[in-house]
């Protein structure tokens, strides 16, 4: 399969693994490795008269879609075209027993199995990450039922961000602290963490995860709560992307959003001010109050800017970037307006102002791309001087500038680092800020190595000033598990052991036993 970066082709990447991580790492990594492609199950009982994957399919009676059809083509297409895999069906349950019918089938036949929820893996890990998968589409799993007295939701797993931020704006002004994109799936961002405009009021998005319905290996729905098989509950919230079983359904913890919010952006466009405000971030950052959440974004052509938004009304709000404020080169463009919580949704989603909520988000059309992202965490104060400098010099080294690069803030001031670091699967709990780097090609393939080369050797610039995290959701195929799971990982081997043992929900990054 063509577009696939592994460690052995790849001696850029095999380099930055012992240059920048420690022996240890490698280690993990190398056993995690071993662990994929396992066997799919013992010998399972054959469902009475079926002899072909589609016979099977059929007796749960969910759609399916197979190769040769336009249904099947549709269906293949993901956020990043990067990967073109080719699982062998799809398969488009609405019912806990369809699930369980996509389970059983795949075992009957052998074959790997995922679940998918908005499509968005960067390694489209969600097509399976090889060919010949069984892919069980969740989408329409878009049930949601509210408790306003206890302040949570319950939701179907296939929710798409848009349509559900919308669901708990209708339902009772409240919210759940995602990113910003309407298709992304509620399954992945939460199952991986996941940081969005409140979190770090609210924190990420998997510690608002207060009970999950799963199917697991053995084909049984079983609930996960603090109470009840409290190890599956500590591994689906930061290390729940397909290793541990099929989550049908979540109850989140919800969030009041009725009040005045107010968004702020400040923009440059000169590449010799972006050292200046890229260091005005960080110390106003390690300090910014929770009721703010900001990222910073940065390309080769010369732009930054700051997005922030306040849980608040705008009044209130210069004296908390005061410091960023004090700090920063003069910019080309600033704005700040106090809003609403759903006007904010859609201008963050890239609507233009005035949409009509309903029209724009309840149905978003998935966009896609052809690229490569890497991420790391950089640890309080951020980044040296010498750091910045490498950082922006690596940047600069982009041949064509289809690249850029955000910085979404943590920090020991958000409620995201109150966590514990072994409470959880989500082990980032000490950052300041988390650092996404993408380079795309789109249609120009002959692109594409430059820009895979462009982004290790700028992940290799920053690696001296960063730690050895690196986050889940910007899953990369080149990064150890011991990256994006750290001192969890050994807990997260043991869990897998006694929920999935023969591996069944096995993908190129799954947890190893
Ligand atoms: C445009 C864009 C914007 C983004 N913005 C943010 C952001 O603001 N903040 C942030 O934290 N991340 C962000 N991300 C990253 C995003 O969180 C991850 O890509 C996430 O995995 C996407 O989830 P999904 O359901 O859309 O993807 P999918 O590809 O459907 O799934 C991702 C992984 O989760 C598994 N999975 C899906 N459904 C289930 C299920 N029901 N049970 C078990 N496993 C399941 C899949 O098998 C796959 O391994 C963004 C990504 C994109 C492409
Ligand atoms: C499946 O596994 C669960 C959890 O270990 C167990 O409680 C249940 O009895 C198992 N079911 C079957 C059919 O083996």
């Amino acid at each position: 399969m063509k577009g696939q970066l592994s460690k052995t082709q790849n001696p850029l990447v095999f380099w930055t693994l012992i240059s920048c991580l420690s022996l240890s790492y490698i280690a993990v990594s190398v056993q995690a490795l071993d662990h994929q492609g396992n066997e799919f199950s013992g010998a399972p009982r054959k469902l009475a008269g079926t002899t072909t994957l589609a016979q099977c399919l059929a007796v749960g009676g969910a759609r399916t879609a197979f190769p040769g059809t336009t249904a099947y083509t549709n269906a293949r297409s993901v956020f990043n075209l990067a990967n073109q895999y080719a699982p062998a069906a799809f398969v488009f349950p609405t019912t806990v027993v369809q699930v369980q019918n996509a389970l059983q089938c795949s075992k009957q036949f052998g074959i790997g199995i995922v679940p998918r929820g908005g499509g968005h893996s960067y390694e489209d890990y969600s097509l399976g990450g090889r060919n010949g998968v069984l892919v069980v589409d969740m989408t329409g799993f878009t049930s949601i039922s509210y408790n306003e007295a206890a302040q949570t939701a319950t939701i179907g797993s296939g929710w798409r961000l848009g349509p559900l931020y919308l669901a708990l704006w209708n339902l009772g002004k409240v919210t759940i602290p995602a990113g910003d994109c309407p298709t992304v799936g509620v399954a992945g961002i939460s199952l991986g963490g996941g940081w969005g405009f409140t979190s770090r009021k609210f924190g990420v998005v998997s510690d608002n995860i207060l009970e999950a319905q799963v199917v697991i290996a053995n084909g049984t729905l079983v609930t996960a709560n603090a109470q009840q098989n409290s190890d599956l509950y500590f591994a689906l919230r930061g290390a729940g992307a397909t290793s541990f079983g099929i989550v049908t359904q979540f109850t989140f913890r919800v969030h009041d959003v009725s009040g005045p919010i107010t968004r702020f952006d400040y923009s440059w466009t000169n590449k010799a001010q972006q050292f200046q405000a890229f260091k005005a971030f960080q110390i106003w950052g390690v300090n910014a109050v929770p009721e703010i959440s900001a990222s910073f974004y940065m390309d080769p052509f010369g732009n930054s800017n700051i997005e922030g938004v306040y849980l608040g009304p705008q009044t209130s709000l210069p004296p908390l970037i005061k410091t960023f404020v004090a700090n920063i080169p003069t910019p080309a463009s600033s704005d700040t307006v106090q809003t609403d919580w759903i006007t904010l949704v859609v201008h963050n989603a890239g609507f233009p102002d005035g949409s009509n909520p309903t029209t724009v988000l309840s149905n978003p059309t998935p966009p896609t791309r052809t690229f490569k992202a890497k991420s790391i965490y950089v640890n309080p104060p951020g980044l040296s001087d010498a750091g910045i400098n490498a950082m922006i010099n690596a940047m600069r080294q982009d041949s064509n500038d289809n690249a850029y690069f955000i910085f979404d803030l943590y920090g020991a001031t958000s409620n995201i680092n109150k966590v514990a670091t072994s409470a959880t699967a989500f082990v980032h709990r000490t950052s300041l800020f988390s650092i996404q780097m993408v380079a795309y090609w789109n249609q120009n393939v002959g692109q594409k190595n430059a820009d895979l080369t462009f982004i290790s050797n700028y992940w290799n610039a920053v690696c001296p000033f960063a730690t050895a995290e690196a986050y889940q959701n910007y899953i990369d195929n080149a990064e150890p598990l011991s990256a994006y799971f750290g001192s969890n990982l050994n807990t997260l081997t043991r869990i897998k052991l006694k929920w999935d043992p023969k591996n069944v929900f096995n993908f190129p990054q799954g947890i190893p036993m």
